[in-house]
């Protein structure tokens, strides 16, 4: 993939600074792109997000047979009665403008045979403008009634960034700065208005960036800025995510001054590939979709012991189950079985992953996938209305860092995407209307370097790093107790207390500004998980199995 050239200082000033450039920030700079200069950063490569790696796909009411209704009913069902269903009706209403969008862009989606195409046209209205979307294949995944996802055969994600990156950097006015790590916002008082009053709303008016290339920190001032930073998987041990995933939106707002939400809420993928030597492989959902079946090491099916709907029940089912199942046998792995489909349907339907088992040996074809469960979505996050607008004036959150009410006590599969789209469309048309209303920041305090020194001893990062990441595996993982709970508290803290020392008195890095989001983040799902005195969803405390008759978020407001 082509890197934009390389650059030393970064202009100084954009009207729109995106931080992310997943699904979410190329979303909403494209949209904005028109009326205004934007800039979009990453930490690492621009495809450094979880959006690159994203398999299964986007759903999306496109079927006659399927309703908007069915798809919000479904969406409310796995979420355990804690979705916001204002929220899912607009996002699931806006899902075929999502899907209009990305076709009109070009992401190549795998369409339909034409033995399905001709059966579909026999039924539809062939003056419909909507022919095109007719024509995309559907496939289904857990907690989904009907065939709902629309799919780039098994590499969704890549099809989708490649196509908003090639368009994004091609757009004059959007520049795409990667190795540009933020580090925090910088949030004002509006200096129009009376003076020194408490009433006036804190605004965001930029970040400090660690700029990689120049090996300095930078300050960026811009009119809106948007948090599109992904999730914070990488708090656990093993997960789908990429390693950027260390919560730095969520941690960034926190230190700003926003709320948040239902950090207990981590999504575990039931089927992460186990293998020695592959890290963070993801099995999608949609081989069970298109029959795959869940075994115990001697073969035995096991799903219908624990829901009528088998494989395909919802995530936090399926991966309490496997969890269950190897506790119970001692085993280190269950195995998915495809191997009953056709050679050919399989190599054709899922050749991301046909081809990576076989580096590792694995014949999809023939053989059972050793699957576990890993940490892959963080189902809570920065408070924000549907437009993105977080506390803060001029700051929003769109994407996996924010928390809109979609998702529930769990998310469903294939909804995630669909919500970059939704709210960084309705984020793009909010900052349209205020723009031109929207003056620059003054001056901004530069970053100061003045009493810390070179980072010495990258040992204790990495060690923190594997520390962090153990013990909320360990403690904080699908099966909880108030008592691991404590335990994992314990460590954070001290863990915490470790960084922030280290943090304060040396030079930034990435990984040293990574660690101390991550720690941050970690506190706060431990938090959010000790408040909730039930069970429900993804948060699972042996101490309180029951689910209490009324469903509430779990709020963290800074002090
Ligand atoms: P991301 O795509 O994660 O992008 C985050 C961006 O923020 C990156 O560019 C990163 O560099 C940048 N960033 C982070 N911190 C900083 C910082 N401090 N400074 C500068 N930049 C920063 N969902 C679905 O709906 N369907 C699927 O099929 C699906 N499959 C998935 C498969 C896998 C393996 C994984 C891991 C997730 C999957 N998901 C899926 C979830 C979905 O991919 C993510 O929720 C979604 O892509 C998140 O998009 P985003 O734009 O919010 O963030
Ligand atoms: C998958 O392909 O199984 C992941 C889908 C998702 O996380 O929504």
């Amino acid at each position: 993939m082509s890197k934009p050239a390389q650059h030393t200082a970064l202009a100084a000033e954009y009207d729109i600074l995106i931080i992310g450039s997943g699904a979410a920030g190329l979303t909403l700079a494209l949209r904005t792109a028109d009326f205004a200069d934007v800039a979009v950063l990453s930490k690492g490569d621009l495809n450094q997000g979880a959006t690159f790696y994203a398999q299964g796909g986007i759903a999306a009411v496109l079927d006659e047979e399927d309703s908007i209704d069915s798809h919000v009913a479904d969406t409310l069902s796995a979420g355990v009665g804690l979705c916001h269903q204002d929220i899912v009706e607009h996002v699931v209403e806006n899902s075929t403008e999502a899907v209009s969008w990305l076709v009109a862009q070009g992401v190549p989606f795998t369409t339909k045979s034409a033995a399905e195409k001709n059966e579909a046209l026999k039924n539809s209205d062939t003056t419909s403008p909507d022919r095109k979307l007719e024509s995309l294949h559907l496939t289904q995944e857990g907690g989904h009634s009907h065939r709902r996802i629309i799919h780039a055969t098994d590499a969704t994600g890549k099809a989708v960034f490649e196509t908003l990156q090639q368009l994004a950097q091609a757009h004059l006015r959007i520049n795409l700065l990667a190795d540009c790590t933020a580090i925090d916002l910088v949030t004002q008082k509006p200096s129009s208005g009376p003076e020194s009053s408490d009433e006036i709303q804190e605004a965001c008016v930029g970040a400090y960036v660690f700029n990689a290339s120049s090996d300095r920190v930078e300050t960026i001032r811009a009119k809106f800025v948007i948090l599109a930073t992904g999730g914070a998987s990488k708090a656990y041990l093993y997960t789908t995510n990429p390693d950027g995933a260390s919560g730095d939106g969520i941690a960034m707002a926190w230190r700003a001054g926003c709320s948040l939400a239902n950090l207990e809420f981590n999504q575990f993928h039931p089927t992460c590939l186990y293998h020695p030597h592959a890290k963070s492989f993801l099995i999608t959902e949609a081989l069970r979709g298109e029959g795959a079946t869940l075994e115990l090491p001697d073969g035995t099916r096991f799903m219908e012991k624990f829901d009528e709907r088998k494989e395909l029940a919802p995530r936090d089912i399926v991966a309490r189950a496997i969890d269950h199942e190897m506790k119970r046998l001692g085993c280190d792995c269950v195995y998915l079985n495809i191997s009953h489909k056709p050679t050919d349907f399989i190599k054709q339907r899922f050749p991301t992953i046909h081809s990576r088992c076989l580096e590792f040996g694995i014949d999809i074809t023939q053989q059972r996938i050793p699957v576990v469960p890993a940490a892959h979505y963080t189902c809570g996050g920065i408070v924000v209305t549907r437009k993105g607008e977080s506390d803060i004036a001029n700051l929003y959150a769109i994407g996996e860092t924010s928390f809109t009410g979609l998702h529930g006590a769990n998310r469903m599969a294939s909804n995630s995407l669909l919500e970059c789209f939704v709210v960084a469309f309705g984020a793009a048309n909010d900052i349209q209307q205020k723009i031109a209303a929207t003056p620059f920041a003054g001056d901004i305090p530069p970053w100061d370097e003045s009493r810390v020194t070179d980072s010495d001893d990258e040992v204790l990062v990495s060690h923190n790093w594997d520390e962090l990441r153990r013990c909320m595996w360990d403690f904080v993982g699908i099966v909880r107790s108030d008592e691991r709970l404590q335990r994992a508290q314990r460590r954070i803290m001290l863990l915490r207390e470790e960084v922030l020392e280290y943090y304060s008195s040396h030079r930034v890095t990435k990984d040293m500004l990574e660690l101390r989001n991550l720690v941050l983040v970690a506190e706060l799902i431990i938090r959010c998980a000790t408040l909730r005195k039930e069970s429900r969803g993804l948060h699972f405390n042996q101490d309180y199995p029951e689910q209490f008759e009324v469903a509430s978020d779990t709020i963290l407001n800074p002090d």
